[in-house]
């Protein structure tokens, strides 16, 4: 088939602009067929581009000529087409789309280019395999719903960027070719070929270089950055994903989230979506215990009961050895489901026992009665007492949990998610963001026998805290902060150490020695001695707040090309092995298991 140039054909308009008021005007309009309808006398083309969809028609009485030539189109060929506006007939108005009150009747034709036959349509609501979409992800992206994902994300960095330039924060680039950085995820490396033997590491964030920017004086820095880490996928996770970076001198906690809080609220407001600040705030202790994680959805109760004091007394061998053992037993109470059969209850448990639980006990109260299996193991006192600690009522369902303080936690914590989805208790529309504050500063890692860092090692203690931070590192809470909206984690951030001597504390407590604080992080330390100002900052998952403000399930909705839940990308089909000469160059030898 010969194909047209553009020749003088200019666009007028794009595909989803035109309206009734535009009736008779002289237009051009390009883009791809979407759908051609041949009804022998008439062809009808959907004409796409981003802004929408727009209908063509092709009738011999106004041009044989081009009529016939329409008869060549087929699915994702490129067309200009110049014709005249006409009001639709009323019977033929498509309420469903932008222009679908008028067509443009073609008095001139242009083949830009054709097409293969796509290997899925091109339409929103198709039942296609992930990885097709990703092999073909530019046809994927063609999708108006993906054209609208990413409309938006445009229209959120533009509002980033319009606060935090009138809040005076600067922009400012930071070095994708460097060293390991300290947020506890494995490092993309990249090998140098002219320090053969040596790496650089791909930023996990630009954590150093911030606080860096802040000892050099920039006092307000922000930066919209791609940060990179090699850890497990999930939906909410992608190798390579980008921060809206934040970093301030001379600040304490309040004053971040006084940033961050009309950030968020501009960041909403592109949707039409109101906020309502301040946010709340809840310790992570607090938060552990009333909701058994540090990222909870707030937008339903069901918190969780402690028993343990209730139970103290029990000699019902599972619970009774749970607390010699120092563990703790804590339930739910979910009204109206002590109608819950054996099945539901089951994959309840199921739930449950993912995350270590040995089983979900259960107490339903029916009228004043108690229905459980543990009448006989506990005994109708101790069941009472649970029922009257729970203050639970008729057709209320009560679960129990007994175990150690994470496994009754993250086990009571899933299944209350879980809940709270099967008896649809998250509102979609609402919008619960919590900060979660004082994370603790040090864990036990008993793997490697010694403490390490909760966020990182430059993370500020709590001022009351720091005279415990080598006596009792345990109980040293940090100066961190996460944000969290409707149960995603979108923010974390911290007061960052700014005196030497409560660094050198730190390193201490985490066994840190002095030569491999010099080795690791040597030129951040060097900084430290010279003038450095209290400082802190936030980095908040742009990818995140991007897919919660679309409503998608996962952040490769918002992302343009992402990789698989295996790091894989399927377009460009890589990793892939490198040629023996790009090898030799880096003086590599890959060692085939
Ligand atoms: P943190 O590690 O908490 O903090 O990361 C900040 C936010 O980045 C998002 N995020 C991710 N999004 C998609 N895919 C991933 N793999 C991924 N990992 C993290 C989350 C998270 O809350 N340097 C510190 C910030 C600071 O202290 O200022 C940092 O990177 O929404």
């Amino acid at each position: 088939m010969e194909l047209d140039s553009l020749e003088n054909f200019e666009r007028t308009h794009d595909c989803g602009q035109l309206q009734l008021t535009d009736t008779g005007k002289e237009i051009v309009i390009m883009g791809w067929v979407a759908r051609r309808r041949d009804l022998g006398h008439l062809i009808f083309i959907d004409l796409r581009d981003r802004g929408g969809i727009t209908q063509v028609l092709f009738n011999p009485e106004q041009s044989l000529e081009v009529h016939q030539k329409a008869k060549q189109l087929r699915s994702e060929y490129v067309i200009a087409v110049r014709g005249r506006v006409l009001k639709r007939q009323a019977e033929t108005v498509n309420p469903s789309i932008s222009t679908g009150e008028i067509e443009i009747l073609a008095s001139s034709l242009l083949i830009l280019n054709d097409s293969e036959t796509p290997p899925f349509p091109i339409e929103d609501d198709t039942a296609i395999s992930d990885d097709l979409r990703l092999k073909f992800r530019y046809l994927d992206l063609r999708r108006s719903k993906l054209h609208r994902n990413f409309k938006l994300r445009h229209k959120i960095t533009m509002a980033i960027r319009n606060f935090l330039d009138k809040q005076k924060f600067y922009e400012i680039e930071t070095p994708f070719l460097t060293k390991s950085t300290p947020e506890g995820a494995r490092d993309f490396l990249v090998p140098s070929r002219l320090h053969s033997g040596s790496f650089y590491a791909l930023p996990q964030s630009p954590q150093l270089f911030k606080q860096l920017l802040m000892v050099a004086g920039m006092d307000r820095y922000f930066q919209i950055v791609r940060c990179f880490r090699d850890e497990d996928l999930r939906a909410d996770r992608q190798p390579e994903f980008t921060q809206i970076d934040i970093e301030m001198s001379f600040v304490q906690p309040e004053k971040i989230f006084k940033i961050v809080e009309p950030l968020m609220t501009e960041i909403f407001a592109v949707t039409g979506v109101k906020i309502k600040t301040p946010f709340p705030c809840l310790s992570y202790e607090e938060a552990l215990d009333r909701y058994g994680t540090d990222k909870p959805d707030t937008r339903f109760g069901l918190e969780l009961i402690d028993f343990s004091s209730t139970l103290s007394g029990t000699d019902f061998p599972p619970f009774q050895n749970t607390l010699k053992e120092g563990g703790l037993i804590k339930g739910l109470r979910v009204p109206g489901c002590a109608i819950y059969s054996r099945k539901q209850i089951d994959e309840l448990t199921a739930t449950a026992k993912v995350f270590g639980a040995e089983t979900l006990a259960y107490i339903k109260v029916v009228d004043s009665e108690i229905q459980s299996p543990l009448l006989k193991k506990l005994g109708e006192n101790y069941c009472r007492n649970i029922v009257v600690k729970a203050e639970a009522k008729h057709g209320d369902l009560i679960l129990l949990v007994s175990g150690s303080k994470e496994i009754v936690s993250d086990s009571l914590s899933a299944v209350r998610l879980h809940l709270g989805k099967k008896e649809k208790l998250q509102d979609p529309k609402a919008t619960n963001f919590l900060w979660i504050t004082k994370f603790p500063m040090f864990q036990f890692d008993s793997h490697e026998k010694r403490f390490v860092a909760c966020h990182h090692p430059f993370t500020s203690p709590v001022e009351e805290d720091i005279d415990k931070i080598n006596s009792n590192p345990t109980v040293v809470r940090a100066k961190a902060y996460d944000l969290v909206l409707n149960g995603v984690e979108i923010g974390g951030g911290s007061i960052r150490i700014h005196r030497q001597d409560i660094q050198s504390r730190v390193f201490k407590a985490l066994s840190i020695n002095k030569e491999e604080a010099l080795s690791r992080f040597g030129f951040f330390l060097k900084a430290l001695q010279y003038g450095v100002p209290p400082h802190g900052g936030i980095a908040l998952g742009l990818d995140r707040i991007v897919m919660l403000l679309t409503g998608e399930d996962s952040i490769r909705d918002v992302i343009a090309f992402p990789k698989t839940a295996r790091a894989f990308d399927m377009m460009a089909d890589c990793p892939t092995p490198v040629e023996q000469r790009q090898l030799d160059d880096l003086e590599i030898q890959v060692q085939n298991k």
